[in-house]
Order: structure tokens, then C-alpha cells, then sequence
């Protein structure tokens, strides 16, 4: 697909990973909605970025487990922007939790967020696919961030885990079911960014990039450069690609 004038949503793009995607696609031309839950600030200094590259970009809040905010944030892009060429499901929640101590609550917060949210937005966001006129080789395009939690095993990440091998899963799926007009791949993250709290450039993180076959953590530019290549690779559907430094040769050793 060719970047130039179209439109993309990044769900979870105020900052981390979401935000070096919704700038890798800025960058190629593509106007941005920028989607947060509750760092507005960080949305909106992302979106004058964003600006500042002389594309357009508009910050949306909702918080993906409510339905009817799913509703909102499509209202606001439609209101701006007349199509919508380009969906990435970003925004996810990372929770450890011991087994036992899991609750109803915790399981039902974690799937509304990782699991229903990506089904609903990509829901919207394919009727308003169809609805824009593309050329029958350049389909449209939704892109799954996932995890390797879900593929291997990890101790301690039983919802957040089970909820990505369910992405994994609704990424074929959907793949089949949205054919030929829309295409739609997924993302499989290693050790990118630590979790908010530990320094990247401390010795514990860079310790578990070594154990990795290239022997280095990755950066939040690797994913947004993967999107790139699934946006401009109009044959590829139903792909998961592992951004993980071959972190998926070796299996769970970190976790
Ligand atoms: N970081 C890594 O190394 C890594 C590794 C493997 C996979 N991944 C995957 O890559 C994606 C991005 O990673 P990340 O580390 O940048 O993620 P993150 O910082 O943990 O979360 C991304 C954003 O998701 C949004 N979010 C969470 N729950 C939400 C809700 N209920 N409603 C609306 N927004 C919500 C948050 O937005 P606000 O801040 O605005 O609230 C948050 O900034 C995620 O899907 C993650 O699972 C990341």
C-alpha cells in the first residue's frame, strides 16, 4: 500500500511502542488518529509530533473496554477524517499475576482490553475499510500487536497470555473473514521496552537482551519499521512476524 494521504489508527500510541509505530506511518505520509486511555498529555505531545512532519493527527481518548467509548472514538475519526486505510491494535494491559490469586475481575479486565477491544475496534474499523474506495491490490491493512506469551508458556501472565494466543488466533481468523478487501497480520514483540518502572539502560534488562540470539534488546523502531513492511506488502495476510531478536528460537528462557 502506498503511505501517502491515508489514514491510520494506533490504538495505545501516546507513547512506548504505540507512539514509535504511529510515527514510523507519519513519517511514510500517513495522516494519524492517536489513541490514549489516560496519558492525554503524552497523546497530545504526540500528535504535535506527529503534526510537525506535515501530516495530521488527531488524539482520541477511550477506554477500550467500554463499548460504547469504542463508539466515541470511531465517531471522532469519522468526524475528521473521511476513511480509514489502516488499523494497529496497540493498546493492550501487562499484568503479573499469581495463578491462584486471580479474580474474576482481573480475568474479565485483561480480555475487555486484550482480547474484545482489538475484535471491536477491528469490527468498525472494517466496515469503514470497505466503505473507502482502494485499488483491488492494495487491500486495506490491520496490524495485532501480540506477545510471545502468547505462543509459549510464561509463568505468572496467565490472563495476559492467554488473551494474546486468543489475538494470534482472531488475527487468522479475521484474516479469512475480512479477504480479500482488507488484509490482516500480527506482531510478535520480545524484550522491546521494559515494563514502565525498570530502566531500559539498566543492568537487569540489558542482561535479559543478551540471552536472546542477537544478544541485545530491541528498540520501539523495530516494530514500528515491521508495521512498515506489512503496510507496504500487499500479499501478506494471516502472517504472524516475531520482532523478538529470535527471542521464539530459544522459547520461555526468561519468563
Ligand atoms: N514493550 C515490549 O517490550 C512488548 C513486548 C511484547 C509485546 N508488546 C505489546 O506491544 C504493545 C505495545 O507495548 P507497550 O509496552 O508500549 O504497551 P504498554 O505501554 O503496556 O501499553 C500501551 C498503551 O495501552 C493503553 N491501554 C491499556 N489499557 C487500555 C484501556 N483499557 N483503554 C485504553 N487504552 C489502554 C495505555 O494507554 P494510556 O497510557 O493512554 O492509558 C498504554 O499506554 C502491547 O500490545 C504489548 O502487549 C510489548
Amino acid at each position: 500500500m502506498e503511505l501517502h494521504n491515508k489514514v491510520a489508527l494506533v490504538t495505545g500510541s501516546a507513547h512506548r511502542v504505540g507512539k514509535a509505530i504511529a510515527l514510523a506511518l507519519a513519517r511514510q505520509g500517513a495522516h494519524i488518529v492517536v489513541h490514549y486511555g489516560t496519558s492525554e498529555g503524552a497523546a497530545r505531545d504526540t500528535a504535535k509530533e506527529i503534526k510537525s512532519l506535515g501530516v495530521d493527527a488527531l488524539a482520541v481518548q477511550a477506554d477500550l473496554r467500554n463499548p460504547d467509548a469504542i463508539a466515541g472514538l470511531f465517531e471522532m475519526l469519522e468526524e475528521r477524517f473521511d476513511r480509514l486505510d489502516i488499523l494497529v491494535n496497540s493498546a493492550a494491559s501487562f499484568v503479573k499475576q499469581p495463578f491462584d490469586q486471580i479474580g474474576l475481575g482481573d480475568w474479565k479486565d485483561v480480555f475487555q482490553a486484550n482480547l474484545r477491544a482489538p475484535f471491536l475496534v477491528s469490527q468498525r474499523a472494517a466496515r469503514l475499510m470497505r466503505a473507502a474506495s482502494r485499488p483491488a491490490d492494495q487491500p486495506a491493512l490491520i496490524v495485532n500487536i501480540a506477545d510471545l506469551s502468547g505462543v509459549f508458556a510464561w509463568r505468572g501472565y496467565v490472563q495476559h497470555g492467554v488473551s494474546k494466543a486468543g489475538l494470534i488466533h482472531l488475527t487468522q481468523v479475521m484474516a479469512r473473514e475480512l479477504a480479500p478487501g482488507i488484509r490482516v497480520n500480527a506482531i510478535a514483540p520480545g524484550l522491546i521496552l521494559p515494563p514502565p518502572g525498570m530502566d531500559p539502560d539498566g543492568e537487569r534488562w540489558q542482561q535479559m537482551g543478551q540471552s536472546v540470539p542477537l544478544g541485545r534488546p530491541g528498540h520501539p523502531d523495530d516494530v514500528g519499521e515491521a508495521v512498515i513492511f506489512l503496510a507496504r506488502s500487499d500479499y501478506i495476510t494471516g502472517a504472524l512476524i516475531p520482532v523478538d531478536g529470535g527471542e521464539h528460537l530459544v522459547g520461555p528462557a526468561n519468563h
